[in-house]
C-alpha cells in the first residue's frame, strides 16, 4: 500500500511516473515537522534495519551514519564521505512493521540514520516543498517491488551491452582503441565494447571527432563492429565555449544554456576549458541537446556514456575572481599561519556550492535557481539522450549510463559508480552497493573493474573481474597515468581469459536475470535477507549476494587470500568456473564453510532445486553459440 502526502509546492521530478492521488494530514510513521524546512524523525528499534538510498558509501544496513543526497564529483570515495555522485532518496526500515520512505525533493537532503542519536532516524531538508511517499509492505522486499512499480521499468540495455568492455582515459588514436581490440583478440580474451573517453574528442567538444586521429570515423567504426566490438563514446555535460563550434553557436543563440541571474550565459571549467550548461531541465533545451547525439549515431555508434553531470565544476570565473581577491588580500597581509586557509580556498574552487548559486534554469518560463534542483541535473541529461534515441532510431536500443543520477533516470539508462581508486576496499564497496542501486530502479550498473585511480595489482584486477562478472556493466576502466590494468598487460594472461569467459558462459542466464527483473520491477542484485528473511544470521551478511531466483556470489576481497568463509542459509551447490569451459561441482549444506578460490576462478553457489544455463565462451556476444548450452544444478 502506497501514500502519497505533499508539503508546500514541490517541483515535479517526474521520479514517479504513477497516479497516486494524494493523502490529506500527516504519515503516521514519524514526527515531521515543516516549519522550519522540513524534517522528518522516527524511532528506530534497535534490530530495524536501513535498506535504501542507492549509490551510497558504506554498508547495505545503512545504518550509524549520515548521507546527504547532493550529487557530488568526488573522485575521493573514502570512508568519510557523505555524498556521492547520485541522490536516491528511498529507505525501507525493516522491523516489526516494516515501510518505505521516498522522499521526491530534488536539492541537498540529509539522511542521518543513526549517526546523531543512535536509535533516531532523521530526514530533513532546506525546503519544505516536496512529496513524501510512504509504503507499507510484508517486508523490505515487498516494499522494494512497490517502489519500484511507481516509478516506472528500467532500462534494458542491447544484449552487445552484458559484454566485457575495455576503458582507460587516454586512448586517443585509432592506433590505441586498434590496440586494444589485438590485446584481446590476440589472447582470445572475449571483448564486445571498447569506451572511448573524451581524447577521441576535437578539443573535448561534446560531439565531434578528432579528425587527425580518425579520418574516416564511420569507416573506423565499422571496421570494430566486423571484429565484434563497438565504440562507445562518452559525452560530457558542458559545452565547449568557442567561435565557430555549431554546438556552441546554436545553443547561444537559442537561448539553450543555464543562464546567470543576469541573462547571461553562466560559464564554468571543466576538461575544455570554459564551458556553457545545456538546460536539460528546459523541455526544448533538453531536446536540442539530445538531437546532437545523432552526428555519432549516423556514424554507426550504438552506445553512450554520460559524464560530468553533476555538473562537475572545475572553477568558475567568479570563484576566481573571489580567490584573487583573498590572495592579494593574503599577501598585502603577510599572513603565512593562514597557508591551510589558502589551501583549503583553492580546494574549494571546484564544485562549489556557492557556484551552484549562480545559475538558474528555465523552467516552464519561470528561472529556477540551479541549487534548488541540483541533483536533476545528471538526470535530465541522460533522459535528453533516452529521448533522443527514441527519435532518432525507435526500434533500436542503446547502451547509455550516466555517472550523476536521480530516481526516474533508471528509465532511460544505467549508471556506473564514478571514479573509485584501486584498492581491495572498493571492491567492498562496489559488491555492497549494488542491492541498493536495485532498489532505486538501477540494474544496468557496475563499477571501474579493476579500480579507476590509483595502480593496480593483477590479484585485485583479478578478484574485481571475478566479481563483475555477475555486474549487469561489465567494464575495466582506468585513469591516465596510472599502471595499465587492460587484462593483456599481465603475467598469465589465460587466468583473465578463464574468468572474462566465464561471464560470456553465464551471459544467457544473466541477460535473462536481468531482463526478468527489469519487466517485472523485480531486483537483480539482492541482499540474503532479501531471500531468506527467516534466517537471522543472513540478515547480517553484506559482502555475498543473492542474483535471481538461483544463484548466490561471495566474491573474495581481500589480498593474498586462498578463499574465503561463506554464509549458506541453504544446502547449496558450488560450481567453480575454471579456464579452458570446465568447471567443478560439489554440493555444500547449510550453515558456515571456508570456501578455496584460486585467482582464476569464479565461484556460484546454486541454491537447491534449481539449475541454470552454461554456454561456451564466445569472442563477442554474437558468437555465443546456444547450441552448446548445457544445465547445471540440482
Ligand atoms: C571523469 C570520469 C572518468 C573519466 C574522466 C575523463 O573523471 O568519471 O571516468 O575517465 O572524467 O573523461
Amino acid at each position: 500500500m502506497i501514500k502519497k502526502y505533499v508539503f508546500g509546492n514541490p517541483f515535479e521530478t517526474e521520479a514517479v511516473v504513477e497516479k497516486i492521488k494524494t493523502e490529506r494530514g500527516l504519515p503516521e510513521y514519524g514526527d515531521i515537522s515543516a516549519e522550519k524546512g522540513f524534517s522528518l524523525s522516527y524511532i528506530m528499534e534497535e534490530t530495524d534495519i536501513i535498506y535504501g538510498l542507492g549509490e551510497a558509501n558504506r554498508g547495505i544496513n545503512k545504518r550509524g551514519y549520515r548521507y546527504i543526497s547532493n550529487c557530488t564529483d568526488d573522485p575521493n570515495h573514502t570512508e568519510d564521505k557523505s555524498s556521492l555522485y547520485g541522490a536516491h532518496n528511498f529507505i525501507v526500515v525493516s522491523g516489526e512493521k516494516p515501510f518505505g520512505l521516498f522522499f521526491d525533493y530534488p536539492s541537498k537532503m540529509t539522511f542521518d540514520i543513526g549517526y546523531t542519536k543512535s536509535e533516531v532516524l532523521a530526514v530533513s531538508c532546506g525546503s519544505a516543498d516536496l512529496y513524501l511517499y510512504v509504503i507499507e509492505g510484508k517486508n523490505a522486499y515487498d516494499i522494494v517491488k512497490q517502489f519500484r512499480k511507481i516509478i516506472g521499468k528500467s532500462y534494458i540495455p542491447p544484449k552487445f551491452a552484458f559484454g566485457f568492455g575495455q576503458s582507460r582515459w587516454g586512448y586517443k588514436t585509432k592506433e590505441d582503441f586498434w590496440n586494444v581490440l589485438k590485446g584481446h583478440r590476440e589472447n582470445h580474451i572475449p571483448l564486445d565494447m571498447i569506451y572511448m573517453d573524451i581524447d577521441y574528442m576535437q578539443n573535448y567538444k561534446d560531439f565531434t571527432v578528432n579528425e587527425e586521429n580518425f579520418p574516416d570515423f564511420a569507416e573506423t567504426v565499422r571496421e570494430f563492429k566486423e571484429e565484434g566490438v563497438r565504440l562507445i563514446p562518452i559525452i560530457d555535460a558542458g559545452v565547449k565555449m568557442e567561435e565557430g563550434y555549431s554546438v556552441y553557436e546554436e545553443g547561444v543563440e537559442k537561448g539553450y544554456f543555464c543562464k546567470r541571474g543576469d541573462g547571461s550565459d553562466f560559464a564554468a571549467a571543466v576538461w575544455p576549458g570554459y564551458t556553457h550548461f545545456p538546460d536539460v531541465l528546459n523541455r526544448e533545451a533538453r531536446e536540442w541537446f539530445g538531437s546532437h547525439y545523432k552526428f555519432l549515431i549516423d556514424q554507426g555508434i550504438e552506445g553512450f556514456w554520460n559524464d560530468m553531470n553533476e555538473p562537475a565544476i572545475f572553477y568558475s570565473p567568479e570563484g576566481i575572481k573571489e580567490l584573487k581577491s583573498y590572495m592579494r588580500e593574503f599577501i598585502r597581509a603577510e599572513k603565512d599561519t593562514s597557508l591551510w586557509e589558502l589551501g583549503d580556498k583553492v580546494q574549494g574552487l571546484a564544485n562549489s556550492a556557492d557556484d551552484y548559486k549562480r545559475f538558474y534554469h528555465c523552467i516552464d518560463g519561470k528561472m529556477v535557481r540551479h541549487d534548488k534542483v541540483h541533483n536533476l541535473y545528471g538526470y535530465n541529461m541522460t533522459r535528453a539522450a533516452g529521448e533522443a534515441f527514441k527519435k532518432i532510431a525507435p526500434d533500436k536500443e542503446f547502451l547509455l549510463f550516466s555517472r550523476s543520477s536521480y530516481i526516474g533516470m533508471h528509465r532511460y539508462g544505467g549508471i556506473w559508480t564514478g571514479d573509485n581508486k584501486s584498492w581491495w576496499s572498493h571492491l567492498l564497496l562496489n559488491i555492497k552497493m549494488m542491492p541498493s542501486l536495485n532498489m532505486c530502479g538501477f540494474l544496468y550498473s557496475g563499477a571501474d573493474l579493476g579500480g579507476f585511480g590509483a595502480d593496480a595489482t593483477r590479484d585485485l584486477v583479478l578478484r574485481w573481474l571475478a566479481f563483475g562478472v555477475f555486474t549487469p556493466l561489465m567494464r575495466n576502466h582506468a585513469a591516465v597515468g596510472t599502471r595499465k590494468q587492460e587484462a593483456y598487460q599481465f603475467e598469465n594472461r589465460d587466468d583473465f581469459r578463464g574468468i572474462i569467459e566465464t561471464r560470456y558462459r553465464l551471459i544467457p542466464y544473466l541477460y535473462d536475470t536481468y531482463m526478468k527483473a527489469a519487466e517485472e520491477n523485480d531486483m537483480y542484485f539482492k541482499p540474503l535477507a532479501f531471500e531468506y528473511p527467516e534466517d537471522s544470521f543472513a540478515a547480517g551478511v553484506e559482502d555475498q549476494l543473492m542474483i535471481g531466483q538461483e544463484i548466490m556470489t561471495a566474491p573474495v576481497y581481500t589480498q593474498n587470500a586462498k578463499g574465503r568463509y561463506v554464509y549458506l542459509p541453504e544446502e547449496m551447490m558450488l560450481v567453480k568456473f575454471t579456464k579452458d569451459n570446465c568447471y567443478t561441482t560439489e554440493i555444500l549444506e547449510k550453515g558456515h564453510h571456508y570456501v578455496e578460490v584460486a585467482l582464476y576462478e569464479v565461484p556460484v553457489f546454486i541454491r537447491k532445486g534449481k539449475r541454470i544455463p552454461v554456454v561456451r565462451a564466445a569472442q563477442c556476444v554474437e558468437m555465443i553459440d546456444m547450441q552448446t548450452v548445457e544445465y547445471i544444478g540440482y
